[in-house]
């Protein structure tokens, strides 16, 4: 077969029964379409070849096609296991990556088929294309679907939520009047005390409830228009009370002021939330960065739009990491890995909730053993 540079001089070219096959062969300039002796020495290489692996007819012709491989691939012996399920089964089709000259992996689809002569074996026909595009674009799909998903799946736990945390708010009211009232009928002192017990209990109870509100997304917000650097400067002191002294906490606020719409004690008992998870994460002593910055970035349940300007404040910590199998569930409400009476499992929720709330959204990024980050992302506004 003869090389990319003899294509179609003339239309006689076409009539020519001789020329038609190389003609068509390097006319597909998204194919590699080449032939292997039956020890997978390339003997032949088309234009598509050229272009989709990047060598030269010269460079690859002579040369054993197992160096269009992974080195994983041919460690584990794939180029000649192929060649031997060709000659098995008189066909082998499958993806796979291939590494070009360059040195880049794309992912291509092969075909490889044994060619005989009289019974004999005189070698394969190989077509390699390239399908990265389609393969990225594939998985582009699917953790959108993913997103979407989960962001389904976090509405109809907020909407349960939403409903539950409501009709405990109107029992705990009839409660709380109603100890209420015993209190102020002046009980002997060891009614005073049962009744205290009980008053501690619901105002626990409130205060789920509101957490539970918050996920839900139905928690009033006092939003003002304000500089979240100045928001995190104040939370400061009780943060750095919250991690403890075996952490070391650092505030890394970006130099200019990020102005947003947000409920500032929202804000802060997220803050407080992450902080509390992080020392947790960390029982031996790690450090803790607060950060601020401005970002822009596309929501993640909604990846396809343009990306938006964000203030993001972040907690990042170098603690134990979260096992990829549950970060898609730290957010919803109750989920915890914490012992009973040291985690309700509301904390996250809390941040979600407020974020989403608030226009934005809450990101999680964790390595197991490395650490974890927690971002709320919020609309940006003009400073003022
Ligand atoms: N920074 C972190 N590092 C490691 N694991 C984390 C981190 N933050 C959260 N987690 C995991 O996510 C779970 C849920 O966190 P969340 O804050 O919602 O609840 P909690 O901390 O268990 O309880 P609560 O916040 O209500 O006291 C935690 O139990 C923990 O397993
Ligand atoms: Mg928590």
């Amino acid at each position: 077969m003869t090389q990319a540079q003899d294509i179609a001089t003339s239309p006689a070219d076409i009539a020519d029964e001789s020329r038609q096959f190389t003609l068509l062969v390097n006319s597909l300039n998204d194919h590699a379409l080449y032939l292997l002796d039956p020890e997978g020495i390339v003997r032949s290489w088309n234009r598509g070849a050229v272009k989709v692996k990047g060598y030269s007819a010269q460079e690859a012709i002579g040369s054993h096609f197992s160096r269009f491989y992974t080195p994983e691939d041919v460690e584990a012996g794939v180029p000649w296991r192929n060649l031997r399920t060709a000659r098995a089964r008189g066909h082998v089709a499958a993806d796979g990556w291939r590494v070009r000259r360059d040195g880049t992996r794309f992912m291509a689809s092969v075909v490889i088929e044994p060619i005989r002569g009289g019974g004999e074996l005189l070698g394969y026909a190989k077509i390699t294309r390239d399908i990265t595009e389609s393969h990225e674009a594939g998985l582009r799909l699917q953790e959108a679907q993913q997103a979407l998903l989960q962001a389904q799946k976090m509405e109809a736990i907020g909407m349960l939520t939403l409903g539950l945390a409501h009709d405990f708010n109107k029992l705990l009211t009839v409660i709380v009047n109603s100890l209420d009232i015993i209190v102020g009928k002046n009980p002997d002192p060891r009614t005073a005390r049962v009744v205290e017990t009980a008053m501690r209990a619901a105002d626990r109870g409130v205060l789920l409830t509101r957490q539970l509100l918050t996920f839900g997304r139905g928690q009033e917000l006092a939003s003002e228009r304000l500089d979240i650097n100045g928001v995190v400067r104040d939370s400061a002191p009780l943060l750095r009370r919250t991690a403890s002294e075996r952490i070391e906490l650092r505030v890394d606020l970006a130099p200019a002021p990020l102005v947003a719409d947000v409920d500032p004690s929202q804000l802060q008992a997220a803050l407080l939330n992450l902080v509390a998870n992080s020392r947790d994460a960390m029982p031996a002593g790690g450090r803790i960065t607060v950060s601020t910055a401005l970002v822009q970035v596309s929501a993640p349940d909604r990846p396809d739009e343009p990306p938006r300007w964000h203030v993001r404040a972040s907690v990042e910590d170098d603690g134990e990491g979260i096992a990829p199998e549950l970060q898609a569930r730290v957010f919803e409400p109750f989920f915890t890995t914490k012992d009973v009476g040291r985690g309700s499992g509301l904390g996250l929720s809390q941040v979600f909730g407020f974020a989403a709330q608030s226009g934005g959204f809450a990101r999680l990024e964790s390595t197991p053993g490395q650490g974890t980050v927690v971002s709320i992302h919020l609309p940006a506004c003009r400073s003022t």
